[in-house]
């Protein structure tokens, strides 16, 4: 054969793979309301960037009529390629082909990927739009799935790994974007669900659509399963690239610094107001947390899920921090169980991958209830104290107004670890607030008083000038500076500038054990 036709062959071949399911499948596809396999990765990674792998991978299952059915590419594209210039490895499941089940050599396309990102230290976004395992091949596909799971695992911690979820993700696949650091999903286009709604109705009798048992609404907002939820597609792909320029390609590296153009000595005069005086009064952490970073470049992580708590990504004269707030606005910005969940949970990820923490703290406590005790509030609020103590990143926290108790404590505090603690002249640090003190330690006095309600009062201005002040901690030196808010962000700038090249080793264990 002359080489003109053997490049004919592999032309022939390559647009075939390239057609996935063929053109009635794809027409489905788009009529579904969703982008094709090729299309998700040509908007994710930099134009012409794209190199695709194992195209010509083919299944070897004769069962059940797969010997005659034809699977271009498998059913997944998988290859490498860049964003804003930096590498990914890349899969893209194509649901055009046998609904982009995951059968044998499916599988290994993907493990392919996930070696490579492990070998080479570079970031892995996978696209899941998928039937789930392939039923034709039974415990091959099985086998599939546990050996992305175990690769899921020893890629944890190691290189970041970001799931998008494009399409149904059903059953036991749900655990691969589970195990990875950070889910994706488009409202109406993506599902995860453990059982489907057909078999929860045989089960249990609940009748539920798809969309609400496991769309992104859902899992943004009450599961917290996903991170990020977009309205469309293009978006989501878009929401990926963002994230991935506040994260290093692995754990051994810092993340990329961007000059914002920012001045880190700019004041905010706003701040002074920022804070009501009176401390029954909330006010929204949000504003204070954008006056803080450089403009533009908070990027909130979990915005759905337990706000009381906010989690987010910016940076602060262009290097990349990690922001964990209080937001008063929400249950008081107490601390419960999906809050400590979800700050734990953005705790470790920055620890894991070098970005330092920045803690803003205005927390009266965890919450109180009978539901968050048998829910495992001591369980789950355990985690946030030790990711706290567990994180060797420079940790910097601002208290701004409450700090009560063992919330204090968790919100990385002194004891924790932190390595610079500034508060505003409006922070409360104290065992608890002036009304239950007061209540508590003069019950008697108010009891027996001719005037038992002022009383109370007198007690409580009592306590509250003696300890709901940054004075009494900065005393003892467990707060570094009380600062003017005016000045916060050149505070805090500062502070961050200086413990940025903080090394900290720890005794030698294979692992510790999170409450999990
Ligand atoms: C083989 C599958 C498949 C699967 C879909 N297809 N899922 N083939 N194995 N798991 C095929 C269909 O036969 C069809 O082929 C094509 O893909 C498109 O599927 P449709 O049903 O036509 O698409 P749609 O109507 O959009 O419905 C999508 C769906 C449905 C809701 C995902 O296909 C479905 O319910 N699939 C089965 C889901 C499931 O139960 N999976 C197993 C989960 S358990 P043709 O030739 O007609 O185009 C699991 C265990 C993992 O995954 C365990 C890991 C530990």
């Amino acid at each position: 054969m002359s080489m003109e036709a053997k490049l004919a062959e592999l032309r022939e071949r390559l647009e075939k793979v390239q057609l996935g399911g063929g053109p009635s499948r794809l027409d489905k596809q788009r009529t579904s309301g969703k982008l094709a396999a090729r299309q998700r990765l040509a908007i994710l990674l930099d134009e012409g960037s794209f190199v695709e792998l194992d195209a010509f991978t083919q299944h070897r299952s004769v069962d059940l009529g797969m010997d005659k059915l034809e699977a271009p590419g498998e059913g997944v594209v998988t290859g490498y390629g860049l964003i804003n210039g930096r590498r990914v490895g890349v899969c893209s499941q194509d649901f055009t082909v046998i609904g982009g089940s995951l059968g044998e050599m499916h599988a290994q396309k993907i493990c392919k990927v996930m070696d490579l990102c492990r070998k080479l230290g570079v970031p892995l976004v996978a696209i899941n739009d998928s039937g789930g395992a392939r039923i034709q091949e039974g415990v091959d596909a099985l086998k599939g799935y546990g050996e992305i799971f175990y690769r899921n695992t020893l890629l944890s911690g190691v290189v970041p790994q970001i799931s998008v979820i494009l399409g149904p993700c059903a059953g036991g696949a749900v655990y691969s974007p589970a195990l990875t650091d950070l889910v994706f999903m488009v409202s109406g286009v993506s599902n995860m669900f453990i059982t489907g709604p057909q078999v929860i109705k045989a089960v249990t009798g609940e009748s539920v659509s798809t969309e609400e048992l496991g769309g992104a609404h859902i899992h943004s907002q009450t599961s917290g399963v996903a991170h990020f939820s977009y309205a469309n597609e293009p978006d989501c792909l878009q929401g990926v690239r963002r994230l991935l320029s506040y994260l290093p390609d692995n754990n051994a590296e810092d993340p990329p610094v961007r000059d914002t153009g920012d001045p880190v000595d700019r004041s905010s005069p706003a701040l002074r107001e920022l804070v009501p005086s009176d401390p029954h009064r909330s006010y929204d952490m949000q504003l204070m947390v954008q006056e803080l970073v450089d403009a533009g470049s908070f990027l909130e992580v979990h915005a759905g899920f337990a706000p009381n708590i906010i989690t987010g990504f910016s940076r602060v004269g262009g290097r990349a921090v990690g922001i964990v707030a209080s937001q008063p606005r929400e249950k008081a910005g107490c601390l419960d169980i999906d809050a400590s969940d979800k700050a734990a949970r953005f705790v470790r990820l920055c620890d894991a991958f070098n970005v330092p923490l920045l803690t803003l703290v205005d927390v009266p406590g965890y919450l109180p209830g009978v539901e968050q005790e048998w829910g495992g509030i001591i369980r789950h609020g355990a985690k946030l104290l030790y990711a706290y103590s567990e994180a060797t990143v420079p940790k910097v926290t601002v208290i701004v107004r409450k700090a009560y108790g063992g919330a204090y404590i968790a919100m990385c505090s002194r004891h924790l670890g932190a390595d610079l603690v500034l508060a505003l002249p409006t922070a409360e640090i104290a065992v608890m607030g002036p009304e239950g003190a007061a209540n508590i330690i003069f019950r008697s006095a108010i009891a027996e008083a001719p005037d038992p309600e002022a009383k109370r009062q007198e007690k409580i201005r009592e306590f509250r000038d003696t300890f709901a002040n940054p004075y009494v901690a900065a005393a003892r030196g467990y707060v570094d500076e009380v600062i003017d808010p005016a000045q916060l962000r050149p505070r805090v700038a500062a502070a961050l500038a200086m413990v940025f090249s903080k090394q900290e080793l720890r005794p030698l264990k294979k692992h510790g054990n999170i409450p999990l």
